[in-house]
């Protein structure tokens, strides 16, 4: 598949993905939806692929929903086509780890495309926000949910009721992200964290995902049964063997994927 909205390059192990759409600040249509959906999937299905990283530009990650899209259509439109249900179904069902790499602008769909990811690092430019109320709407790609898990009730109330933007050192302090670095070197750290997750012993990665993403979506006891259970099947594997042994013998592991 050509893209028209995305770049896509292998990095070694790594997949960085750029959104390109600059005249627009990246906003996300539903042809950005389905790139992505298929970049994503590919990643996922290459095995030389361990770790991908999505970008945008300096200014903007991307700010939001592409509004003169979304001003075309009628209520039953977005009903009918089940409107953006893809980033839940496609792109946050991706099994590999991936990270955001935030600068600029992460506005409504954007703030809500970040926080798909298994976590975010910020440049020190980087605003978050949830103005969708601004608009008339609400966030509808998942920001309401996942904004509130990761900052707490307060400021997620806070952030969708006034739509104002979050600075990169706030959105540090509420957990929003997981770093903030200056903006120089914001592609360059995401690469290297990336390339650090993708020396990892790859089912064991995609595993340590699974069980934090359990942390969301089921109880504790079942949550720490199911994760006993996930330890226990890694255990299975030969990067188990060779990991536990490289470990004794004092080298580096070198893994099967299996
Ligand atoms: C379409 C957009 C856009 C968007 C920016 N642009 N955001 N086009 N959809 N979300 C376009 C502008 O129209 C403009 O095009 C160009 O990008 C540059 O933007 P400017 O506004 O001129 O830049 P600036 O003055 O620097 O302001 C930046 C900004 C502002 C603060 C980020 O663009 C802005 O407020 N954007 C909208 C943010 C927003 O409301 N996002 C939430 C969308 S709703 P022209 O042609 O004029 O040069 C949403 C719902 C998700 O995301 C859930 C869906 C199910």
């Amino acid at each position: 598949m050509v893209y028209d909205t995305i770049i896509v390059e292998q990095r070694d192990a790594v997949t960085l993905i750029t959104l390109n759409r600059p005249q627009v600040l990246n906003a996300l249509n539903t042809l950005v939806l389905e790139e992505l959906s298929d970049a994503f999937a590919k990643f996922d299905g290459n095995p030389s692929q361990r770790c991908a990283v999505l970008t945008g530009s300096e200014k903007a990650f991307a700010a939001g929903a592409d509004i003169k899209q979304m001003s075309e259509k009628a209520a039953a439109d977005f009903f009918l086509e089940d409107f953006f249900s893809g980033w839940q179904s496609k792109v946050a069902a991706t099994r590999k780890p991936w990270i955001a790499a935030v600068a600029g602008f992460a506005l409504g769909g954007g703030c809500e495309l970040a926080m798909i990811a298994d976590f975010i690092i910020a440049a020190d430019t980087a605003k978050f926000g949830q103005p969708e109320i601004k608009l008339g709407v609400a966030p509808g790609m998942g920001g309401s949910q996942r904004l509130t898990r990761a900052i707490g009730k307060a400021k997620a109330m806070d952030m969708c009721l006034t739509g104002r933007m979050m600075d990169a050192a706030e959105a540090e302090r509420a957990s929003l992200v997981s770093r903030v670095v200056p903006a120089a070197d914001l592609l360059e750290e995401a690469l290297k964290t990336a390339a650090q997750i993708a020396a990892m012993p790859p089912m064991a990665a995609m595993v340590n995902k699974e069980a934090v993403n359990l942390a969301f979506e089921t109880n504790l006891s079942q949550s720490i049964l199911i994760e006993r259970r996930l330890f226990q099947i890694l255990t299975a594997t030969e990067d188990k063997k060779e990991g536990m042994a490289a470990f004794v013998e004092k080298r580096q592991g070198v893994w099967k994927g299996r």
